[in-house]
């Protein structure tokens, strides 16, 4: 289950949003440059930051969940430390990326989209990442790791543990 943001404990980065706000009150586009800002400043988009944006914003609360939601930049739930992306395009399935990611899930324990417990990662399917002659490939954070196997995949994550 996931907790609700402590507000208290996050007073500054709301003080810092409310500063950004305040700064742009008069460009177009206020709602989405505000959620982009929030996202930045909290890591993703609790309910918490999105009444505070509504009410800052002046807009009802569906209207910036709506958005929020809606463009896959933006995200409602925490994201882990680590982003693993695994590519499911077309040159990465055929050679075997669902085994990839299937053995990915099952050693953080997490489904597509899931984050783990400690908050340490993230795994999500990707569209393709450009790189398809190194076919299957995953990136995390900003590394490539291409030509994969589900065998390799242990030794991978053990650099990313603290
Ligand atoms: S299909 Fe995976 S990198 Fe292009």
């Amino acid at each position: 289950m996931i907790k609700g943001l402590d507000v208290r404990a996050n007073e500054r980065q709301f003080i810092e949003l409310k500063e950004y706000i305040d700064s742009i009150r008069q460009s177009q586009g206020i709602l989405m440059q505000t959620l982009h800002k929030a996202q930045e400043i909290f890591g993703y988009l609790p309910i918490e930051v999105q009444k505070f944006i509504a009410h800052e914003v002046d807009v009802p609360l569906a209207e910036v969940y709506g958005v929020a939601t809606f463009y896959t930049q933006f995200s409602i739930t925490p994201k882990g430390k680590h982003k693993i992306g695994v590519c499911l395009g077309t040159a990465c399935y055929v050679k075997g990326s669902q085994l990839v990611l299937d053995k990915l899930s099952k050693e953080l324990n997490i489904s597509v989209g899931g984050t783990t417990e400690d908050n340490e990662f993230t795994l999500e399917a990707t569209r393709c990442l450009g790189c398809c002659g190194l076919a299957p490939v995953m990136m995390i954070d900003g590394d490539v790791y291409g030509k994969l196997e589900p065998k390799k995949i242990p030794e991978i994550l053990a650099k990313y543990k603290d």
